[in-house]
């Protein structure tokens, strides 16, 4: 019997939502597969597979998906699986390298833009400032919801945290216990690059109620620190009249 000349795995990170922020070779790759995980992007001719999660419904377990990563690869296929953000930023891509590594199949990573850092940046809010802010976390926000990580918060003068709106009250309560002060100033940033992003900011003590009447829809990613301050200040009451204008023209559903 003639022998199937294995495929390839790439793990491609989308970006934060906006399509338009793949990067040139997770696009490229794209085009060239055989096999995608979700139809993000329309005219390929790849076979399509949505093994997403909605309202908490995973259609895929991770070992099924796992199990569909190895299959394809091994019928010769060029799989890309397409993970938002970037594909190693908890995403549990480490889960599916150890699965492609112990089946022997040849993969290859194309990182993409984490939410973590690119949702702030593109609404003009730096989670790095000359005198503000010279270090940067990120967190998972379900960190101790599950019960088995109690770690005290990592030392960072900006704090951001994925996976978080839903665990808002969660996080505020873990960082009033740890002593952080009630009026420092925490902002939401939900669907980030999308046409519905939105922005919420307010104090330690009021942002859960503040982001319950927004109504706000996760995707969102929770910030903290004093570069919120700087974000708030400048977008809000420093700016001149034309400066706001360009804000807002580039801003103009936050507000
Ligand atoms: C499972 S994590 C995956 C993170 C992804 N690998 C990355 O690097 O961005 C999903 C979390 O990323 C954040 N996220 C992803 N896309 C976002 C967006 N467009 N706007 C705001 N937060 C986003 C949210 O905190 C969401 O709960």
């Amino acid at each position: 019997m003639k022998e199937v000349k294995q495929g390839k795995v790439y793990l491609v990170g989308a970006g934060p939502g906006d399509v338009e922020l793949i990067t040139v070779k997770g696009y490229n790759v794209l085009r060239k597969a055989d096999v995608i995980n979700i139809d993000l992007l329309k005219g390929l001719t790849a076979e399509t597979i949505f093994v997403g999660k909605k309202k908490k419904i995973h259609y895929y377990t991770q070992e099924e998906i796992n199990d569909l990563l190895v299959k394809f690869a091994k019928s010769g296929k060029t799989v890309v699986r397409l993970k938002g953000g970037d594909p190693l930023i908890f995403g549990r891509g480490a889960e599916e390298i150890t699965a492609l590594v112990k089946n022997g199949i040849d993969f290859e990573i194309v990182p993409g833009l984490t939410s973590g850092t690119s949702v702030a940046s593109g609404i003009g809010l730096p989670l790095t400032h000359r005198d503000l802010s010279s270090s940067i976390a990120i967190i998972t926000g379900h960190r101790k919801n599950d019960g088995e990580d109690s770690r005290s918060l990592p030392k960072a003068d900006t704090l951001v945290f994925l996976m978080g709106l839903s665990a808002l009250d969660k996080i505020v309560e873990d960082l009033l216990v740890e002593g952080f002060d009630k009026d420092s100033k925490v902002a939401v940033i939900s669907k980030g690059s999308l046409k519905d992003e939105r922005y919420v900011s307010g104090r330690l003590d009021e942002i859960v109620n503040l982001v319950e009447k927004s109504k706000m829809a996760s995707p969102a990613i929770v910030i903290y620190g004093k570069v919120v301050n700087w974000y708030d200040d400048m977008l809000k009451s420093r700016c001149s009249e034309k400066e706001k204008a360009l804000l807002n023209n580039f801003a103009s559903n936050l507000f």
